[in-house]
């Protein structure tokens, strides 16, 4: 008998913790995995929680499928790519036309658009979700993105509505465009994150070997800026992650974690279709390749050995000038973040809502701030060509930005690393000057390829008399 509202499948860390809070809801959830012992762990974290009524766990899949009810609405919550299409692949002889399968991984969305592509034909609908919040957005409510079949959208939309985050009365859940449009606002969500995590590392680093502070008296700071206008999730944890201490040292757990980033993809992706697009991200781009070159510790250790140590003077900067700086980069980051979203929404059609994008942002994520709060009314009024020109912004911007100077030039001078920072620093500076030296450049292609360069008021392909080098 079909008596479940979902179907879930996939009960690790984050399927289970989502189709806990859909049981919490109210609504009834069959949930489906490929280890029956995973299953049955299930069923037992659902009865601790009280929730075992609202869970039917099925160890057949066909089982399973025939207790949802049709037209269904099965989450799959499994690895990225291959996992994904085998799993459609088990699903589809079960499925009946209208029926729809909604991916809620970190999925390349341009395998998100080609699996919606293959399954229209088919009429099962298919939804690709962004879902971020971790382990713990997941259970209590996470920022729900949400791209792909709308027809089957509307089947869903109770469900995920109310158990997403709410900002204010509002659920941060969101239908924001056709195919693969939830997964690339999601891996786009993933480059900011990427941002945000990097600046806020180049800061406890000058905070640390140039100002001397101890991890705790960092997350000092932290938590105090955490009151003004950095106001954050990811700013709010640095605090919690350098007041952390180790059981069996008493140090700073920090202080003993390895310098090494890992990463998963989604900020590679969110850099390439950024560049493939021709729109600057160069927070997101430095983010990437600041956490590669963390992974190569070897090569830093035998780098540092032919250089000697960083020559990390004390440095002059004040903690006040830190935090400016880090708003300044922050927002230079969402700009360019935005204005990927922005161009991606015009290449494929996809109307996305900036606003809505900046409203189901607000609570739940990774990337919660109180300044999106601020962008979000910038996009309703429908005045950002780049936050970096909307008023509010701007006003933020002339208070930052000299701070953030002050921050880039010490650690050049101090031999801190900080391309995250400075690429933000330089975005603002090529973004907001009018004349720039692009002219050499044409000059340049003009002078090897013929290329062209346009003058005004005389053309646009014209060409130089340039000297030949021939035989210099
Ligand atoms: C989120 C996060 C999450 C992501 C991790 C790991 O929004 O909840 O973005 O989806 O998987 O942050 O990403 P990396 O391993 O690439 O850092």
């Amino acid at each position: 008998m079909a008596t479940a509202d979902i179907g879930l499948i996939g009960l690790a860390v984050m399927g289970s913790n989502l189709a806990l809070n859909i049981a919490e809801k109210g609504y009834t959830v069959a949930v489906h995995n490929r280890s029956a012992s995973r299953i049955d762990e299930f069923t037992a974290e659902a009865k601790a929680q009280g929730l075992e009524q609202n869970t039917i766990p099925k160890y057949d899949l066909a089982d399973f499928v025939q207790t949802v009810k049709a037209p269904r609405s099965i989450i799959i919550m499994v690895k990225a790519g291959k996992p994904v299409d085998d799993m459609i692949e088990q699903l589809l002889p079960h499925l009946e036309p209208g029926d729809a399968i909604i991916e809620c991984g970190n999925s390349l969305f341009t395998d998100t658009q080609r699996r919606f592509d293959y399954l229209k034909p088919k009429n099962i609908g298919y939804l690709g979700v962004g879902v971020s919040g971790g382990e713990e957005g997941a259970r209590h409510g996470p920022s729900i993105m949400v791209g792909g079949s709308k027809d089957q959208w509307h089947n869903a939309e109770a469900v995920l509505t109310a158990i997403a985050a709410q900002f204010n009365g509002e659920s941060c859940c969101a239908y924001l465009g056709e195919g693969g449009a939830g997964h690339f606002v999601k891996t786009i969500h993933n480059g900011i994150e990427y941002g945000d995590m990097q600046m806020i590392a180049e800061v406890y680093g000058v905070m640390r070997d140039g100002l001397g502070m101890s991890a705790k008296e960092c997350a000092e700071v932290f938590k105090k800026w955490n009151q003004g206008p950095l106001n954050s999730y990811l700013i709010e944890i640095t605090g919690h992650v350098l007041d952390a201490v180790d059981d069996q040292t008493g140090k700073p757990l920090v202080e003993l974690i390895l310098d090494k980033a890992g990463q998963k993809g989604t900020g590679v992706w969110s850099a390439i279709v950024a560049q493939q697009m021709g729109v600057p991200a160069t927070a997101i781009e430095g983010a990437v390749a600041a956490r590669s070159i963390s992974s190569r510790k070897d090569e830093r250790v035998a780098a540092e050995a032919i250089y000697g140590k960083p020559n990390r003077a004390k440095t002059d900067v004040t903690l006040e000038d830190l935090e400016k700086a880090l708003l300044a980069g922050k927002i230079v980051s969402y700009a360019q973040g935005f204005a990927v979203i922005a161009k991606a929404s015009e290449e494929n059609g996809w109307a996305l809502p900036l606003a809505t994008i900046a409203k189901i942002w607000r609570a739940g994520c990774i990337i919660r701030s109180r300044f999106l709060d601020q962008m979000s009314s910038a996009y309703e009024k429908g005045e950002a060509v780049n936050l970096l020109v909307v008023p509010d912004f701007v006003a933020i911007m002339k208070d930052s930005h000299l701070s953030l100077r002050k921050v880039v030039a010490a650690a050049a001078t101090g031999e801190f690393p900080m391309i995250c920072l400075s690429a933000a620093l330089s975005y603002f500076d090529s973004y907001r000057q009018g004349q720039g030296t692009a002219n050499l450049i044409q000059g340049q292609r003009d002078f090897f390829g013929a290329h062209g360069f346009e003058i005004e008021g005389r053309g646009s392909d014209l060409h130089g008399t340039w000297p030949s080098t021939l035989g210099k």
